[in-house]
């Protein structure tokens, strides 16, 4: 698909100028988040990285809340180290990547031990912390400290695209974008700049339509006088997400138990509690043998209707066996019983369960 420009407006390109009409916009729109410093008043750096890190691959409208009940529960990065990594875990539980919630709690046991509790204030240093990468410090060191940074996420990177029509595809084009992003950063105010251009990333120049006539840079932005705003960012082709099959086994014990297992530390969901289940293969696995491998002996009653979960390298879909068992029931060697344990159905809630299988538990616990 080629691009084709509809018009060409007299233009200035972006620069200052721009910064500061950004900048005024912001002062008058900006969204009150939770973890934003009132205007002109210092923000809180521990705040400020909890919210950087649930943000990651995460909306705005999915964290606050769990931000929230982070601040509460944990209303300083000393709390949180001193915190139980199962309690992160199960608090975490529902935002996705796991691994963030595990280098969250480490993290702040970091800041802790080697610098007495306060965060560093420069790019380098924060981004030698665990679960920290060049976004993020770039986010903390301009958000929390003013440092003249610049974190570029997918918003960034679609404005700045856009401003300066670059008609380069991503992901190769990233590094030209970031640079772009860089030469308009101010020296002063680097993250109110930051945040003003996430902020028009996420309600004015959206992927899809952008309002180019609500936008305080339309004068500025080469793609809208080009009308080839739509159309940007360009992107490669990605591979399709392959699909993937398995069986799970929701096993209830007679006293209101229900099996749930330990993954391993590392990989896909690590550390998080799962719905035993077959492998999660190519195609399905058929009924007979899958059933060899449940985690105990029972009559398995098939929960009519699937589960699909859309993980970010593959769509996954389960089918889901029921049954229901004696206290004294034995588990199997397919269990790995090392790993199981017994969860009373009123601490589902709060147990570690990833999404994915508080699906797989309300799919099978819906039909009784
Ligand atoms: N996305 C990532 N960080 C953000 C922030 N500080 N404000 C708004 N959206 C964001
Ligand atoms: Fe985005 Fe349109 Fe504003 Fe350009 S004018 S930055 S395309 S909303």
């Amino acid at each position: 698909m080629g691009i084709v420009a509809r018009r060409q407006l007299p233009l200035r390109p972006a620069g200052p100028d721009t910064v500061a009409a950004l900048l005024d916009w912001y002062d008058r729109e900006r969204r009150d988040l939770p973890w934003r410093a009132k205007k002109r008043k210092k923000s809180d750096p521990y705040g400020v990285w909890l919210s950087e890190i649930m943000l990651q691959q995460t909306t705005v409208k999915a964290v606050i809340p769990y931000y929230l009940r982070f601040m509460e529960r944990w209303p300083t990065v000393a709390d949180l180290a001193a915190a139980q990594p199962d309690d992160v875990l199960a608090a975490w539980a529902g935002l996705g990547y796991y691994s963030r919630a595990r280098n969250l709690h480490k993290c702040a046991q970091t800041i802790v031990r080697e610098f007495g509790g306060r965060f560093p204030d420069t790019e380098d240093s924060l981004l030698a912390l665990p679960g920290v990468g060049p976004y993020t410090a770039a986010a903390i060191a301009a958000i929390a400290f003013g440092m003249p940074a610049t974190p570029v996420d997918g918003n960034i990177e679609r404005v700045v695209s856009r401003l300066f029509a670059v008609r380069h595809p991503l992901p190769a084009a990233k590094k030209e974008l970031r640079n772009l992003a860089a030469t308009l950063t101010p020296p002063r105010r680097a993250g109110d700049f930051a945040q003003a251009m996430m902020d028009l990333g996420a309600t004015i120049c959206t992927p899809k339509r952008p309002s180019c006539l609500m936008c305080p840079l339309q004068g500025d932005c080469a793609a809208h006088a080009a009308g080839i705003e739509a159309q940007l960012p360009l992107k490669a082709g990605k591979a399709p997400r392959p699909d993937r099959y398995g069986i799970a086994f929701l096993v209830l014990r007679e006293d209101g138990h229900v099996l749930l297992r330990r993954r391993p530390e590392a990989g896909l969901l690590g550390g998080m509690l799962e719905v035993p289940s077959t492998e999660w293969l190519d195609d399905w696995v058929p009924m007979e043998p899958a059933c060899g491998a449940a985690p105990v002996r029972a009559d398995w009653w098939p929960v009519p209707g699937t589960v699909v979960h859309v993980f970010t390298h593959f769509r996954l879909e389960l089918q889901v066996l029921r049954a229901i068992v004696p206290i004294d029931s034995t588990l199997t060697f397919w269990a790995d019983p090392e790993r199981c344990r017994w969860v009373p159905r009123r601490d589902l809630e709060n147990a570690a369960l990833p999404s994915v299988m508080r699906k797989v538990i309300a799919h099978a616990l819906k039909v009784q």
